[in-house]
């Protein structure tokens, strides 16, 4: 039986370069021994969940990167702030307005709050991914139920759209809804003139700091309004119940050599690599198969590789999958996720001029053996119907607390059109639920959801393998 330690010492020996998270890219941030400074809450080393000296300390730096007073530390990830911040907005059975891109978390926590949710769909307009949410659709929501009380966008998305954040922040408040802002992907932004900035307007805005910048996995921050909605006592509460009472010093410690990191050396780090980007994208720019979307305000750091329609053959599109499995066997380089029509790179400001020199090297490669791949690839028709799909509105039959509720059992995928989902399904990543419990089976989805598998793509909720779906 192989064991993960010898596994992950192994892993970390090879050549393989991770274009994924976390933002450390599994490079030394200083002679750390974990083992050594694994604590308990011990004198002198404070307590995250009542913090009065070192932590408070580091919350107030941590804050001053983002010019706020203090920032509330995470060891759990934007999960654990996701959760507390639902739950710091909104009572038992209150209404919200959630984005239908939120990551699974947001919807955990409406199930656990029991509330209400009306969904605003991000337009597609064009893309293979959702783009940004607009203050229209927010305003038109909150009017036809004034009722709501919070409102979760996530800004930016895993492929790096950015919405209004503060014009949307406006709207809720003329509404008296709070906005939480799922940043999970935006811990860098403000940190240099060419990415996009840091709203100044949401009364919450949750962020990972492992996956885009040089922290271990699972720490994050939420930044707390001063003169917003939310009462700061209300988030302390919630997220003291939602993370862990023995915080990882081992986590905590991450956070403040990262912090010192961005202090001393950030600045002259986000330089190189805003300069090494432009240098990177500037030698992709004639590539003759693929092409990397970027679009004005998009977050340069998430590279999505796409296949151009008009340049396949027969045809046929090369997948997200095709993409990731080629840069990783041909040159060993992880990708962070493969969509149904693209890939996509993290990068971050640990990589260097050679490593991205990595990257560009092995896209010309791919670009010159594309064509003849995408012969191997799924037709341009059926994947133009599944990226469509992603967004469009499901018929919601009753709340997720409500389905959750009611007695259960499984039946084969292939028959479950018309039945209610009592589970949430999700491709994974990014983790955005295609169906939520509570939500109408309809026979397009069930297309989706097998051919997503077909394709490699991994779907999580689905019960025997991926042939039984759980309804009630
Ligand atoms: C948009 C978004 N929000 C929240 C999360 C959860 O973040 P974490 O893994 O830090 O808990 C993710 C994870 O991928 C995400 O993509």
């Amino acid at each position: 039986m192989e064991d993960l330690y010898k596994k992950l010492m192994a892993y970390g020996e090879t050549d393989a370069y991770p274009f994924h998270m976390p933002g450390h890219k599994r490079k030394n941030m200083g002679d750390m021994n974990p083992y050594q400074i694994d604590i308990t809450e011990i004198d002198g080393f404070d307590n995250m969940n009542d913090p009065n000296e070192i932590i408070r300390d580091l919350m107030e730096r941590l804050g001053k990167l983002y010019g706020r007073k203090y920032a509330y530390l995470l060891v759990n990830g934007s999960t654990a702030g996701n959760l507390s911040s639902v739950f710091a907005t909104t009572s038992q059975s209150d209404s919200v307005l959630v984005a239908r891109d939120s990551h699974k978390s947001v919807y955990n926590a409406t199930f656990l709050r029991q509330l209400h949710v009306d969904y605003l769909y991000p337009n597609m307009e064009g893309r293979p991914y959702a783009g940004p949410v607009k203050s229209e659709d927010v305003e038109a929501a909150l009017c036809r139920n004034p009722e709501i009380k919070a409102v979760v966008i996530t800004s930016p998305s895993y492929e790096g759209i950015v919405s209004p954040v503060d014009e949307i922040a406006r709207v809720c408040h003329r509404y008296h809804a709070a906005l939480i802002v799922d940043a999970a992907h935006g811990a860098h932004f403000g940190m240099h003139p060419e990415l996009p900035g840091l709203p100044e307007e949401a009364d919450l805005i949750v962020m990972s700091l492992h996956k885009t910048l040089p922290s271990f996995t699972s720490t994050g921050v939420v930044l707390w309004k001063e003169d917003g909605l939310v009462k700061r006592e209300q988030l302390e509460e919630y997220l003291h119940i939602f993370q862990t009472s023995s915080p990882s010093y081992i986590l905590m410690a991450g956070i403040s050599r990262c912090v010192s990191f961005l202090e001393t050396e950030g600045r002259e780090y986000f330089q190189k690599y805003v300069d090494n980007m432009k240098g990177f994208y500037n030698a992709c720019g004639n590539l003759k198969h693929l092409e990397l979307l970027q679009e004005k305000g998009q977050d340069l750091s998430k590279v999505v590789i796409y296949a151009k329609p008009e340049s396949t053959l027969d045809g046929k599109q090369l997948t997200g999958e095709m993409i990731m499995e080629f840069l990783r066997k041909e040159h060993h380089l992880e990708l962070e996720m493969a969509q149904f029509n693209y890939a996509l790179a993290m990068t971050s400001i640990m990589d260097e001029a050679e490593d991205l020199k990595r990257l560009e090297l092995a896209l010309k490669d791919l670009d010159a053996r594309c064509q003849e791949m995408s012969t191997e690839g799924v037709s341009l028709k059926d994947l133009d119907a599944l990226v469509s799909h992603i967004m469009k509105p499901k018929e919601k039959v009753m709340e997720i607390y409500e389905a959750r509720a009611l007695p259960s059992e499984e039946v084969a995928l292939h028959d479950a059109e018309n039945r209610v989902s009592a589970a949430m399904i999700s491709l994974y990543p990014p983790g955005i639920p295609v169906v939520v419990p509570g939500e109408r089976i309809d026979r397009e989805t069930i297309s989706y959801l097998e051919d997503a598998m077909k394709i490699g793509l991994t779907v999580n909720g689905l019960g025997n393998h991926g042939k039984n779906l759980k309804v009630c």
